[in-house]
Formats: structure tokens, C-alpha cells, sequence
């Protein structure tokens, strides 16, 4: 767009040259009278090469090169569809979501604009990301996708004065977390305007991190020291770190017509895929990056496991199914999870949920985590995809215990974590990643039942997004309405608990409505990013950002499938 209109100002600039000085033009053509043959040739064609060379820079001008690479160019729909809207009730609740995340960006963008998190309680900033703004980055497409026009104008123009190629002095940047949050946020804020500075930094930011994967055997380093052009050394990183970053720069090769960055994060995939594994699709948390081995670390679908899995299923549906690859992974992996991690409560049959196992995938621990209530959305764009119909009749019950995480707490909130009790009466909980220890349900540290399940330790909601993800997911692969009131239900709580004057805050313990002191005084970039962006395309149409054209990366940025 930006080239077309400026290209049209320099027509309107030069006219008057054109057609201004007439007596230029008539002794011109007296000239040409006087010349002999040979001259006459020899100007003509020296004539029509230049005009041939001005119109085919005019072509490329005009026509993005980049979008001939791609394909056809698909319009891009800014509006819901009004005339397929959902009713008004819907209507209402949209505005609702749209009023909330316009609550956080104002109080965001007086308080903190530019830095990385604004601190909802006090109102300070902070920089604890690399003080580029990740929070601005992250809500760029949200604001897009809820028509905040002027707001991503304003933040769009800041991150184009960004320099992702300098880092604050002593900071090795995260190379997971700026992938998901600032690389695909930049992306896709990209794909939605077309405005060409923001994929000139989504390549700056895709390059400062590519020294990460400068190891001996191409498995990335979770940390970057972008000032220095390399990697933070370290021995071991974890599937997730490691393998959720391969649609973002799948999404860069395509986009830059530089296939580079896929095959560099590919060789993860291929690395993994090959790798000895304790059972058949299933990947123990951590990889030994001298070796690329996985032989330490338990077996989790919750946090530092979940997005390998998740990102086989949106490779395949990236690129629409032509490699056989990840639908063969990401098949074994459900396979093995359906058939050694799924269980469901003794208090409640209608409770199913996923527990994690230890490194040799033989005893289990009865803990979801809410970080793994992704799942059942990804089972559901995997049933639909992959036709695989019993994964949507579990991708329900799970979808109901997440509900229920809520439902069952005094403030309508989840907790980080429940606990489930086995038959036996005991459960297992692993307190830290690797610490994979016995621990009876009826000990001190597992203190309130909520009927059905446990809660430990850490009760807190960080105002997370994997239960709204898949309730939107759920609503539109079934239809079934339930999904939005439970969506509804659940914002509404998000709105009375954790709401502050400025933005909203995380909650530190889900079972208790003392209020004033339950506010920790921070918001993440996901809640702009993924829980309300979620919770808005869960009340709008269908086909507006239809889940056939577009895959969510793993922090709910919403790529275009590959055409
Ligand atoms: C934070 O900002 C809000 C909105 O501007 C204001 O109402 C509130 O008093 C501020 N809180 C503090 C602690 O300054
Ligand atoms: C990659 O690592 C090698 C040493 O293993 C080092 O010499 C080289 O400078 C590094 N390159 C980058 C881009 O980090
Ligand atoms: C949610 O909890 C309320 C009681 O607090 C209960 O009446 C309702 O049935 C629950 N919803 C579901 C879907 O279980
Ligand atoms: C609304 O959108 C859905 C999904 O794209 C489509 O199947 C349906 O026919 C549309 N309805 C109208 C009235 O256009």
C-alpha cells in the first residue's frame, strides 16, 4: 500500500514537465527530421530499452515481490463480517472483550508505553523482557483484529524506532520467548496491514537470534546475547524452547523469500525425530545439546513439553499437509498420550485429564497443569484436520475439566496447577521439572479438595489463556454454544477479580476473595496477546479469522496458511 500511493505523488510531482515546455518538444522533433536513418534506429531502440527498464521498475515498484512469491494474494478482512454476525448477544460480549483490552492498552500505553510490562497495581513499568516492549509487540494484532486503529498506528510507529539488533548492556535475551511473543507478533501484524517496516523488523529480530542455533549439532541455546552476535552457552535446553520456533521462522523464509531460517529450525525437527525415545512419540522434557540426546527430564504436555507437540500439528496445517512428517509425529505423540497419560478423576467420570510421566515413561503423576488445557483445542484442530473423530470426544472431556478448574474455585479463577487422586489414594506431583517425587494427596502440602481435585502449592492465576484458546477452538469445530457461556462466565470473573484502575493484574490465590491483597501487580503480554484475543474471536463470526485459513502460533498469532 505504501508503495503504490507514493509512487502516484511522484506521477502528479512530474506533469508539468511533460506537458509544460512545448517549444522543448518542437525543436526535438525538428532534430529528429534532420537525422539519417541509422541514427533514427539507433535511437529508437536505445528509446524503447529505457522505457522498457522504467516499466518494469515501475512493475516491481507496485507489485510486492514478496506477494508473487506467495501466490495469489488473499484480501485481508479488517471488519467482522456484519451481514454473518452472531447475533446480538454475541454483539455484546465482543464489545465487552474489545472495552477490556482497550482498558489495558490505555493504562499500558500511559504508564508503560514501550517498556516491556506495565505494572497494573502501582503503575510502574518494567523492563524485565529486554525493554524492547514486548507488551506493545504482543498486542499489536490484537488491537488490528478488534479495530483499535489509531492504537496500532501509534504502536506500529514506535516499533518501527526499535532496534532489536542491541540489547541492554548484560542481557541474554530469551530466545523461546522473543520467537513466539515478538518475532510472530511482528509477523502477523505484517500480514494484517502490509506495512513493510514491520517485517524489516521482524527480520532483525529473526537474525539477531539466529546465532542460537550455533551449536555442534544445530539444537539452539535458550539464550542469546544479540550485543555479541552468539549464543549464551549452556548444556541442555527443553523440547518446547526448542521446537516452538519453527512456524515463526518458517513464516520469515516465506515471507523474505530467504529459506534459510526454515532449514535452520527445521534440522531441530528432523534431530528429534530420530532421536531414541523412551516410548514411541513420546519426548522427555530435556535435550542434551552437545549430543542432541533426551535423556533426562520427565514426559509433560504442561510446560517446557507442550508446543513441541502443539507445533507438529501447525507445521502440518501450515503447510498444508505436504510433508508427511509432522502429521506422523504429531499422530504417534497423541497416541502414546491417549494411551499412557490420559485419566480421569475417582470423584467424577466425566473428569478426564492429562498427568505427566517420568523420564522412562512408566510412573505417573496425576497433576494438570493449566498450561496444558491447550490440549484439548489442539485434539480438535487435529480431529478435524487429520480426521481422527475419537479426539474430539476426549478433547470435550478435557475442555470440561478445564472448565471446571474454574468453576469450582471461590473467585470463578484456576490455579496454576490441581491434583488428581488415582485409585490407590495416592498421588504423585513432581516439585520442580526434574524432581519427580511420591507425594500422598492426604499430606499437608495438598491442603483444599475441590471436589474432584486437589490444589497444591501454587494457586495462583497469571491471567493465562489455554482454557479461552480452547474453548474458541472447541465452539468452532463443534457449534456447541456451551463453550460461550462457559467463555463468557469466565471472563466476567477475570473482570471482577483481577481488574485494576489501570489494567488487570495476575491473582496469587485462586481460593481466596481477599481481594486487595491477592493482586501481584503484574500482567504478562499474553493476556493482551492470547487470553483476549481469544475471548473476542470466541464471540465473533465463524469465518472471521476462520481457523481454515489461518494457523495461531503458539502465543495466538494468527499466521496465514501457506498458499
Ligand atoms: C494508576 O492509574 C490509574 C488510572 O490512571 C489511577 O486511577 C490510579 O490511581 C493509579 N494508581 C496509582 C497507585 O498511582
Ligand atoms: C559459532 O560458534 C563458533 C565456535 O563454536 C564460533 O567460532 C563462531 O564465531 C560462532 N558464530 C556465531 C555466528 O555465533
Ligand atoms: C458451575 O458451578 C455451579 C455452582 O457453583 C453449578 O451450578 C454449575 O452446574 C457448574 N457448571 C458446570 C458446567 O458444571
Ligand atoms: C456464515 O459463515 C459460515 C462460515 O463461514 C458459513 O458457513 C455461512 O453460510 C455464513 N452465513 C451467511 C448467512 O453468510
Amino acid at each position: 500500500m505504501a508503495y503504490s500511493s507514493r509512487y502516484s505523488s511522484e506521477m502528479r510531482d512530474s506533469q508539468p514537465l511533460l506537458y509544460g515546455k512545448r517549444s522543448l518538444w518542437r525543436r526535438l522533433a525538428a532534430k529528429w527530421y534532420r537525422l539519417d536513418r541509422t541514427s533514427r534506429v539507433v535511437f529508437s531502440i536505445l528509446a524503447l530499452t529505457i522505457c522498457g527498464a522504467m516499466v518494469s521498475r515501475i512493475i516491481i515498484e507496485v507489485v510486492d515481490p514478496f506477494d508473487l512469491l506467495r501466490g495469489p494474494q488473499v484480501t485481508i478482512k479488517s471488519k467482522v463480517d456484519k451481514n454473518n454476525d452472531t447475533g446480538d448477544t454475541d454483539k455484546v460480549r465482543r464489545q465487552a472483550v474489545r472495552a477490556a483490552m482497550k482498558h489495558a492498552w490505555d493504562g499500558y500505553s500511559k504508564y508503560a508505553f514501550g517498556h516491556d510490562e506495565l505494572q497494573p497495581v502501582s503503575n510502574m513499568s518494567n523492563d524485565k523482557w529486554g525493554g524492547w516492549g514486548v507488551t506493545l509487540i504482543d498486542s499489536l494484532d490484537t488491537l488490528h483484529i478488534m479495530d483499535l486503529h489509531e492504537e496500532f498506528r501509534q504502536a506500529v510507529t514506535h516499533v518501527a524506532s526499535v532496534d532489536f539488533s542491541h540489547a541492554q548492556d548484560g542481557f541474554t535475551t530469551p530466545f523461546f520467548e522473543m520467537i513466539i511473543r515478538s518475532l510472530a507478533g511482528l509477523l502477523s501484524a505484517y500480514e494484517m496491514s502490509l506495512d513493510r517496516r514491520l517485517l524489516e523488523k521482524a527480520k532483525q529480530v529473526g537474525d539477531a537470534l539466529l546465532p542460537a542455533f550455533n551449536s555442534s549439532t544445530g539444537i539452539p541455546y535458550s539464550r542469546v546475547d544479540v550485543n555479541a552476535g552468539r549464543a549464551a552457552p549452556s548444556n541442555r535446553v527443553c523440547i518446547a524452547e526448542a521446537g516452538t520456533v519453527q512456524l515463526e521462522y518458517w513464516k520469515l523464509s516465506e515471507l523474505t523469500g530467504n529459506p534459510i531460517y526454515h532449514k535452520t529450525a527445521q534440522r531441530v525437527v528432523d534431530i528429534l525425530d530420530k532421536a531414541e525415545k523412551p516410548h514411541k512419540g513420546l519426548y522427555p522434557i530435556w535435550i542434551d545439546i552437545g549430543t542432541g540426546k533426551m535423556n533426562s527430564g520427565q514426559i509433560t504436555f504442561g510446560g517446557m513439553g507442550d508446543s513441541w507437540y502443539e507445533y507438529m500439528l501447525k507445521q502440518h496445517i501450515y503447510s498444508r499437509g505436504t510433508h508427511s512428517q509432522y502429521s506422523r509425529m504429531y499422530e504417534e505423540s497423541i497416541d502414546a498420550m491417549k494411551e499412557k497419560m490420559v485419566k480421569k478423576s475417582v470423584f467424577d467420570p466425566d473428569m478426564y485429564y492429562v498427568g505427566d510421566l517420568d523420564l522412562s515413561a512408566t510412573r505417573f503423576s496425576p497433576k494438570f497443569q493449566h498450561l496444558t488445557c491447550f490440549v484439548p483445542g489442539m485434539l480438535a484442530l487435529g480431529s478435524k484436520t487429520l480426521d481422527r473423530p475419537d479426539d474430539l470426544e476426549l478433547a470435550k472431556k478435557l475442555t470440561y475439566t478445564c472448565f471446571q478448574m474454574y468453576n469450582k474455585t471461590k473467585t470463578g479463577l484456576s490455579a496454576e496447577y490441581v491434583l488428581f487422586r488415582d485409585e490407590s489414594g495416592k498421588g504423585l506431583t513432581g516439585k520442580g521439572t526434574d524432581d519427580f517425587a511420591t507425594v500422598d494427596l492426604d499430606s499437608a502440602t495438598i491442603a483444599e479438595q475441590g471436589d474432584g481435585f486437589y490444589f497444591g502449592n501454587d494457586r495462583s492465576y497469571i491471567l493465562r489463556p489455554e482454557t479461552v484458546e480452547s474453548l474458541m477452538i472447541m465452539y468452532r469445530i463443534t457449534g456447541d454454544k456451551i463453550y460461550k457461556e462457559w467463555g463468557w462466565q469466565i471472563f466476567l470473573d477475570i473482570e471482577k477479580w483481577t481488574k485494576t484502575s489501570s489494567a488487570y493484574s495476575a491473582y496469587h490465590d485462586v481460593t481466596s476473595i481477599k481481594r486487595n491483597e491477592m493482586l501481584t501487580d503484574s500482567m504478562e503480554s499474553f493476556f493482551l496477546a492470547e487470553t483476549l484475543k481469544y475471548l473476542y474471536l470466541l464471540f465473533s463470526p465463524v469465518n472471521y479469522y476462520s481457523l481454515d485459513d489461518y494457523v495461531f502460533n503458539t502465543e495466538a498469532h494468527p499466521f496465514k496458511i501457506m498458499s
